[in-house]
């Protein structure tokens, strides 16, 4: 299908990160994205991926936004804003919908998924996506996309992405303050994916890891589908922390060094390599062995590696993940980190940097742009669906048609089908209601 964007239209994402605000203005047509102006400016509004000062997260957010209008020469009211932190949680689900007039459309999947997102989630939690892994016409599986399949019953098996709903609220309240409209919350790593990763390394089965400021987050891409997310509580701020402290310099001085001198692997760095490190308290600065700092630095990284290959191991896909590992965030920009990623991971490892976008797109070259490019990637899309929709509009008596999708129906029969899927019967329980 072409997209269909006749009037080129403004998209922006507002990367909200535990370490700096992005935002990013894209130009979206027919043909693409093409990045029209950057703001990025440092926050230190919010601890490991989540608002924890609203003060400092609104006077970064609207620093960055207007640094982007002045260079985009656009006003910009709506954002897809992103949200990050260890309350991002991801639970299966499935879902049903009887196909209208024989052929499955684009209302079919919407309704689908709507179905698959009817499960109750605990008062405090929100569901952010539905991501399908696949999806089923009458007795085929493994569909990537069944819109005009012949058939008269559709199933989807999807990952539901939950959030704490106070952590949205504060994104969105965050963004309101500066006079925003939030079009759309994404999860970061998301977002990275959608800009770093291609179609193809989905199809055949792709780790991607987004090493923040805050966060280490883990994405698994399996037959083109999303089948693993989890949060590492742990980033780039932490290995600075650590040079801070075991070189007894001031945190700024201790970031200087690690984006300077840094290597994430010891042996990578020669002998008698020397720096310079700034006292702290009036002591004099010395000279240190460079060595000295990638010994500070190795354990930390190689700590979370470890935990992503835990976290990889014990989702059950370390085998179905072919095309390796991908690297975004600031945090993999350290020399040495493809080389150590590769060793702890015993996979191929690549430095990813937002792909297939035009104009400016030097500007927003580098890992740690990979979401706020991503978010406008994602927004584009929002854009084409909508049209597309608009173009090809669903008679209302098609609509009707869909019986008992999971979206309207009763309590009682929402806990069935809970319990059917605890039990395994899940399936069972579609045949008799079909
Ligand atoms: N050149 C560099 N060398 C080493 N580290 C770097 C470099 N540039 C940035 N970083 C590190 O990247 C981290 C920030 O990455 P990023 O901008 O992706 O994080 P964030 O989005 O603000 O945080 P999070 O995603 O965790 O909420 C910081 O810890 C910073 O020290
Ligand atoms: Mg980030």
């Amino acid at each position: 299908m072409k997209n269909r964007v006749d009037e080129p239209e403004i998209v922006v994402g507002l990367d909200i990160g535990t370490t700096k605000i992005c935002a990013v203005v894209g130009e979206v047509d027919s043909e693409g994205v093409t990045i029209l102006g950057v703001g990025n400016v440092p926050c230190r509004g919010l601890r490991k991926g989540v608002v924890s000062n609203i003060e400092w997260t609104v006077r970064s957010i609207s620093d960055a936004i207007e640094s982007a209008q002045t260079m985009a020469g656009v006003e910009i009211r709506t954002v897809y804003a992103s949200v990050g932190g260890s309350h991002i949680r991801s639970i299966p689900s499935d879902g049903v919908a009887a196909v209208g007039g024989g052929e499955v459309s684009r209302v079919d999947v919407e309704r689908v998924l709507e179905g698959a997102r009817a499960i109750p989630v605990d008062a405090d939690r929100q569901i952010l996506h539905a991501l399908p892994r696949e999806f089923m016409v009458d007795n085929q599986d493994g569909i990537r996309d069944p819109v005009g399949m012949s058939g008269v019953r559709l199933g989807v098996r999807v990952n539901l992405i939950t959030a704490a709903t106070s952590c949205v609220q504060n994104v969105i309240r965050c963004a309101e303050r500066c006079n925003l409209t939030v079009a759309d919350v994404v999860l970061g790593s998301l977002a990275s994916a959608e800009a770093a990763v291609s179609e193809d390394e989905k199809e055949i089965g792709v780790a991607v890891i987004d090493m923040g400021g805050g966060t280490t987050d883990l994405l698994l891409f399996v037959d083109g589908g999303i089948a693993h997310t989890s949060v590492i509580p742990a980033g780039g701020m932490n290995v600075t922390a650590d040079i801070a402290a075991g070189l007894r310099t001031p945190m700024g001085e201790a970031e200087r060094l690690k984006r300077n001198f840094g290597c994430a692997l010891g042996r990578m760095v020669a002998e008698d390599d020397e720096i310079e490190v700034p006292g702290v308290g009036g002591h004099m600065p010395r000279k240190v062995a460079r060595r000295v700092l990638s010994d500070i630095i190795e354990p930390r990284v190689e700590e979370i590696f470890a935990v992503v290959r835990k976290r990889i191991e014990d989702s059950g896909l370390l085998e179905q993940l072919s095309a390796g590992v991908v690297l975004t965030g600031g945090g993999v920009l350290l020399e040495g980190m493809t080389e150590f990623a590769e060793e702890i991971l015993g996979m191929p490892v690549r430095l990813a940097t937002p792909v297939g976008v035009r104009g400016i797109s030097q500007l927003v070259a580098g890992p740690q742009f990979a979401a706020g490019v991503g978010l406008v990637q994602f927004g584009a899309k929002a854009l084409f669906a909508a049209r597309s929709d608009e173009a090809s509009a669903p008679e209302p008596a098609r609509v009707q048609r869909i019986q008992r999708p999971l979206a309207t129906a009763s309590v009682e029969e929402t806990l069935e089908v809970v319990q059917a899927k605890k039990n395994g019967r899940f399936w069972n329980w579609l045949r008799a209601a079909f």
